[in-house]
């Protein structure tokens, strides 16, 4: 399993950092057996695995129960949880609580949480402190969708740019290790990754970065959420299932499933002394 000391490292030779989110022991399996650097599991399940609109509706109990399954799936992988919607806003100690059970019940690595404002680098600064590897999230944070008023570009004006600079450096300063930046201008992305010495791993961020992470569900077309323009599908699994339950319902409709070969016998002895 890769550690922070690595992906550090990767930063420094300029090699790519490769993410990708997870939800369930297969797709964590899958991303293992991919070479995948980091797993996150992200409160995108929210939408991608729960059929919410936001990822405000999820809970601690569901990133714990979708932690412990990815784990499973994924037992080699650096493993990064999101803290969900409120988890780490009212208290240090009901934080603690919260990135406990992500670590300890859920198997996790490492904890991401979003935000750079002073409230959350004290946070992060915190829990390294404390021994808890911090990852990051800046730019578009789907955490605030309600404040920020809809899923858009972040850091476009002078102001914004300068401000995501800021946080950036503030997160790093706090200790995180490694940052996620969501939906900003490749330009500004790249001038933040070169200005930080810890990993920045991007998506909508454009390609002069440490790194990219794409959502499981979008990469390989599960599903039908909404995919963003900056995703790139790599398949559509989704017309695969769909195709295979159609098959399944008329050859159970026609009777030509279960065929033979599906299908157990046993002695016809066995069925005669049963009489009838
Ligand atoms: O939850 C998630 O999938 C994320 C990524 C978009 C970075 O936070
Ligand atoms: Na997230």
């Amino acid at each position: 399993m890769k550690s922070t000391a690595v992906f550090k490292q990767m930063k420094g030779r300029q090699e790519p950092i490769t993410m990708i989110t997870a939800y369930d022991a297969p797709g964590g399996k899958a991303a293992e057996k991919a070479g995948m650097d980091i797993i996150l599991v992200g409160d995108s399940a929210g939408m991608v695995v729960h059929g919410y609109d936001s990822t405000i509706p999820v809970t601690l109990d569901d990133m714990v129960m979708h932690a412990r399954a990815v784990r499973r799936g994924a037992p080699g992988t650096f493993i990064v949880v999101d803290l969900p919607f409120l988890t780490y806003h009212s208290s240090i100690e009901s934080t603690f609580t919260a990135v406990r059970r992500l670590m300890q019940e859920g198997g996790a690595q490492a904890v991401k949480l979003e935000g750079g404002d002073e409230a959350t680098t004290e946070t992060i600064a915190r829990l390294t402190a404390s021994g808890v590897p911090v990852t990051g999230h800046i730019g578009l944070t789907p955490q605030s969708v309600g404040v920020l008023g809809g899923y858009k570009v972040q850091g476009k004006t002078k102001e914004a740019a300068q401000r995501l600079m800021e946080e950036a450096q503030g997160l790093e300063q706090a200790g995180a290790f490694a940052l996620v930046l969501e939906c900003v201008p490749g330009e500004l992305a790249a001038r933040i990754a070169m200005h930080l010495s810890i990993p920045v791993i991007g998506i909508g961020a454009g390609a002069g970065i440490d790194g990219q992470v794409l959502v499981f569900h979008d990469a390989v077309g599960w599903g039908d959420n909404f995919v963003p323009s900056f995703a790139k599908q790599y398949t559509n699994v989704q017309t695969q299932i769909d195709e295979a339950l159609e098959n399944y319902v008329s050859d159970v409709k026609a009777r030509a499933f279960p065929e033979d070969r599906h299908t157990f016998s046993m002695d016809a002895s066995v069925l005669n002394d049963l009489g009838r």
